[in-house]
């Protein structure tokens, strides 16, 4: 296998894992910034904690990474379209999205089940990635709004195990 197919393989094995989507965006005085991640995980409830990886490569996340505050939005489960409009590498990522302001730069999306205002805490080197520890400020949750699942590619929704 050479490492392009090993690569591959891991990305499979990986989507084997479901996840939520998460909006990650701010404001940096000009424009609206932003992008969709899945690798967003709790860690830590004192200090409250959690963790997102950003692939070395993203052009986006110096932009926010230079915010004093971002805003983490677990997107519902009617967002996929959002979900791929904030991933998309060219056009408008935030084309007919009314964004509501947290605190200072942070910025969240409406219709999102859970909205975490963050700071950044810390940066971890994680291979490829890099691990970024937010801080959770404040917290705005809306929990009749179920989730948006990512598993195997495929954007899902939720249902009971039995
Ligand atoms: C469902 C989904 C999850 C994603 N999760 C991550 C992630 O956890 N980390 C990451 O760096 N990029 C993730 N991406 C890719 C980014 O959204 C974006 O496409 C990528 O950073 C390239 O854009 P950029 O150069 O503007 O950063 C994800 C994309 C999708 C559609």
């Amino acid at each position: 296998m050479n490492s392009a197919e090993a690569n591959l393989a891991l990305r499979r094995a990986f989507s084997l894992f479901p996840t939520g989507v998460v909006a990650m965006c701010g404001h940096n005085g000009n424009e609206p910034v932003g992008m969709a991640v899945n690798s967003f995980s709790t860690v830590s409830l004192e200090p409250p904690l959690v963790s997102v990886c950003i692939a070395r490569q993203s052009s986006t996340w110096p932009k926010l990474n230079a915010l004093p505050r971002i805003g983490l939005s677990i997107l519902g489960a009617d967002q996929e379209p959002l979900s791929r409009q904030l991933s998309s590498r060219n056009g408008d990522r935030f084309r007919d999205v009314a964004l509501e302001s947290g605190e200072e730069t942070a910025r969240f999306i409406p219709g999102a089940t859970l909205w975490l205002d963050c700071t950044i805490a810390d940066r971890l080197s994680g291979g490829d990635h890099e691990i970024i520890l937010f801080e959770i400020r404040n917290t705005t949750l809306f929990p009749d709004i179920r989730p948006l699942v990512f598993h195997q590619s495929q954007y899902l929704g939720l249902s009971r195990a039995s």
